[in-house]
């Protein structure tokens, strides 16, 4: 299927993980505002029916928002980094109101966007699904957790009017494209793959380490963080 060149494009791959990462991400938002709602509704709640059911669904998309986050991640940050922030940043941002500080601005909240997913996954993982139930609503991780959902649904919203600025509606839309152009095609995915394998070794990794840019350091602290999340929480299920 091909696509035409004058509109904006977005890498199929790259449709497919950040389609299906935001998609969780959005409901495990609506769930937790759910959960939040019978539960807890210290700062205002809108009476939602008592589907008791909600905390463990909100659970499971925010437990498959976590096993896509990281292959999204690892795309962001390699063949999708001119969309996140780089060493020139800061001196772009000096050029309030011109174009490319907008352009800066929109690859910043590209980069807090995965941050603040981060912080909403990784607090999700440090929770204890009795707690709401029991009424117990002052552990620090709750509020963390709280906290995250409000930057995740202030950043996207933000992410959303960046997208709308630089790039209008149709950029929205080119991320609910189906059409791909022939060197994007899965068909090709297999033998890139073997070609990545191939060349992938120890140097690979020396290289990718020897490179110290904010980037870099973003990256490797949102790898980990996600790492820990599952050894924090497999610990808690041992110990406790
Ligand atoms: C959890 C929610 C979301 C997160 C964490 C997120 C994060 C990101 C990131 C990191 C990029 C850059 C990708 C790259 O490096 O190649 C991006 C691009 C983009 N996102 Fe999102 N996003 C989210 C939700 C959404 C939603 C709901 C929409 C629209 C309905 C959207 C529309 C777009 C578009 C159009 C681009 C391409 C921008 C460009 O080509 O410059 N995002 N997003
Ligand atoms: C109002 C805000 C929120 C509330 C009240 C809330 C509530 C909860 C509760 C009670 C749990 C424990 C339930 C369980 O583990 O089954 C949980 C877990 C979790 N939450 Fe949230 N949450 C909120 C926002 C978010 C957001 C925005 C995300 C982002 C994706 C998220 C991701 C997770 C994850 C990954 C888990 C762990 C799931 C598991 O390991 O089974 N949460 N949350």
């Amino acid at each position: 299927m091909a696509s035409k060149r004058s509109q904006p494009y977005q890498p199929l791959l790259l449709r497919i993980l950040h389609g299906i990462t935001s998609l969780f991400a959005i409901a495990a938002i609506v769930t937790a505002f759910w959960t939040y709602d019978i539960y807890d509704g210290r700062w205002g709640r809108i009476y939602l029916p008592k589907y008791t059911e909600i905390e463990g669904i909100h659970g499971t998309f925010g437990l498959w928002t976590l096993l896509i986050f990281p292959l999204f991640v690892f795309y962001a940050f390699n063949r999708g980094q001119h969309r996140l922030i780089d060493s020139n940043s800061l001196v772009k941002l000096a050029e309030f109101g011109k174009p490319i500080w907008w352009y800066t601005l929109h690859r910043l909240v590209n980069t807090v966007s995965i941050l603040a997913l981060t912080l909403a996954v990784f607090s999700g993982k440090m929770m204890n699904e009795k707690w709401l139930p029991e009424g117990e609503l002052n552990h620090v991780w709750y509020y963390v957790h709280l906290v995250g959902w409000l930057i995740l649904v202030i950043c996207i919203a933000i992410h959303l009017l960046m997208n709308i600025k630089v790039g209008g509606v149709s950029l929205i839309l080119s991320m609910f494209n189906w059409r791909f152009r022939s060197e994007d095609s899965p068909k090709l995915w297999r033998r890139n793959f073997s070609i990545w394998r191939d060349r992938f070794g120890m140097s690979t990794v020396k290289q990718w380490l020897q490179s110290r840019s904010l980037l870099k350091i973003i990256e490797i602290f949102v790898l980990v963080a996600i790492i820990l999340a599952w050894i924090v929480s497999l610990l808690k299920e041992l110990l406790f």
